[in-house]
């Protein structure tokens, strides 16, 4: 999996729905928390493989109620078993919970630490 932090999307003024954000992180020199690659192994969520590869990405509930773990899925696939707070159209747009996130694709590109946007602040308990 391929992650930026949305931070830096923010920081540089950058936008979520740039063609070219991943190009722009590997050009930018991202420090190695904010923009990499980590493994993700079948049974492990996205948070999950984050923690087990030595990040600290946002979270509360774990158990798909709270949204503070969301990520902007960019590129690929994933399986989303417990959904309490995400809308279908939250859905469409490509969020996503890294806490209930687990790997349906070989490559993801995510952003994660979105939980600040506005139409996710709002649902944030
Ligand atoms: Fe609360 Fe993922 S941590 S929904």
């Amino acid at each position: 999996m391929e992650f930026l932090d949305y931070e830096a999307i923010a920081d540089r003024g950058w936008d979520l729905e740039d063609a070219d954000l991943f190009a722009k992180a590997a050009d930018a020199d991202l420090a190695p928390a904010d923009h990499g690659r980590l493994l993700v192994e079948p049974d492990e969520s996205l948070l999950e493989a984050a923690e087990n590869r030595g990040f600290s990405w946002p979270f509360s509930c774990r158990g798909g109620a709270c949204a503070n773990c969301a990520v902007y899925l960019v590129e690929g696939e994933l399986s989303q078993p417990a959904n309490h707070i995400l809308s279908e159209e939250h859905a469409e747009r490509g969020f996503r919970l890294s806490c209930n996130g687990y790997p349906l694709s070989e490559e993801l590109k995510v952003v994660f630490n979105v939980k600040h946007l506005p139409e996710l602040d709002e649902l944030r308990l």
